[in-house]
């Protein structure tokens, strides 16, 4: 389907709201069929263009784009980033499942469900990031990262994949100059969710991992810094996917919400340190592309409120106050959508 008029139905928005209680319980039975997974792991490699292509040797030629991203932040982006839901993820694949990680970074998540599915394909348009999945997954037969760009993946079929996870990514779609652009925003959204819809078969499930602007104001200590200056510019793109708008434009590609979690993970993998040291570490700052949409004012009175405070609090009782929320309101919320068949829509 190309850019469809969006309807105009009445907003739907508690639909997406996050649960109030964080889904804390493990999920054995999960991990007896990911510890199986691994020890078998026999799999056909499904039938597509790709196929032919080697690892090294794409043919994907998207221009390097002005991305948030900057050069050094592919090799940290591994060390201290961690793969935010992915017991919710690994509950919607099955053996056979084909998926496509749409905006894979430097591949986390998707060499987890590779662990467990039939194949994963990974694209992202920064290619440091590509390259840096290749390097972990070039032994793996059932993985692939390709340099693409979510809102135009023609290199792909139509009802190519069962299941698409989309992990923090729409909010990052635009350039850096047009992010606080509502249109550009909204245009980039609209292009990426109808690439979803084509290359989705019938009923198959797209996975949508969004913050919302209240998470991010209650469970991330680091942007409490941020002036306010910056928490205005940013609002209408930090709200994208919280809008009537958003809304309206899942229903119109067939998107129907099937469940919806508020997992108690963290986006980090380091708990050691104070909050106070990391948040004004470079290299762990450079892993979080909205520091890079601060001018150089409220950069500085960013890392300035945060050193006073740290004068004045103590790190290790924040710490312990960060995971409190963090487990209360979740950093994220995992989001699953079933593509309705047109024999649904008529119904
Ligand atoms: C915050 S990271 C999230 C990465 C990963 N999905 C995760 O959950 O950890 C956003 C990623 O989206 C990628 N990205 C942004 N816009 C994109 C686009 N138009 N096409 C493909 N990837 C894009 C960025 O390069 C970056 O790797």
């Amino acid at each position: 389907m190309q850019h469809a008029e969006l309807d105009t139905e009445p907003e739907t928005l508690q639909d997406r709201e996050p649960k109030t209680e964080p889904d804390t319980a493990p999920d054995t039975q999960l991990n007896t069929a990911l510890n199986a997974a691994l020890n078998t792991a026999p799999y056909t490699a499904p039938p597509t263009r790709l196929q032919t292509e080697s690892q090294t040797a794409t043919t994907f030629q998207c221009p390097r784009s002005n991305t948030v991203y900057s050069l050094a932040e592919a090799s940290q982006y591994d060390n201290m980033r961690s793969p935010f839901g992915i017991n919710e993820i690994l509950r919607e694949l099955r053996p056979d499942s084909i998926v496509l990680d749409a905006g894979c970074a430097t591949g986390h998540h998707a060499i987890i469900m590779s662990n467990i599915c039939q194949f994963v394909y990974g694209v992202d348009k920064n290619q440091d990031h590509i390259d840096c999945a290749m390097r972990k997954t070039n032994i793996r037969a059932n993985v692939k990262f390709v340099n693409a760009d979510i809102c135009n993946l023609s290199c792909f079929e139509d009802g190519q994949f069962d299941v698409i996870l989309v992990s923090q990514v729409l909010h990052h779609l635009v350039d850096k100059g047009d992010i606080c652009d509502e249109s550009k925003n909204r245009s980039a959204c609209q292009s990426a969710i109808s690439e979803c819809a084509r290359l989705l078969k019938p009923k198959g499930k797209l996975i949508l991992i969004t913050t919302s602007l209240y998470q991010r104001q209650q469970s991330y200590h680091f942007f409490q810094f941020f002036p306010e200056t910056a928490w205005r510019r940013l609002r209408s793109n930090w709200t994208l996917t919280e809008t009537e708008w958003f809304s309206a434009l899942l229903r119109t590609y067939r998107f129907r919400l099937s469940a919806c979690h508020t997992p108690s993970d963290s986006h980090w993998n380091e708990t050691e340190r104070s909050p106070y040291e990391r948040c004004l570490d470079p290299s762990w700052i450079s892993t979080d592309g909205a520091f890079a949409l601060l001018n150089e004012a409220e950069f500085s009175h960013y890392t300035r409120s945060i050193r006073n405070d740290s004068t004045q609090n103590d790190g290790v009782k924040l710490a312990r106050e960060l995971e409190a929320k963090r487990r209360s309101v979740g950093e994220a919320s995992v989001y699953v959508y079933t593509l309705r068949d047109e024999l649904d829509t008529i119904i």
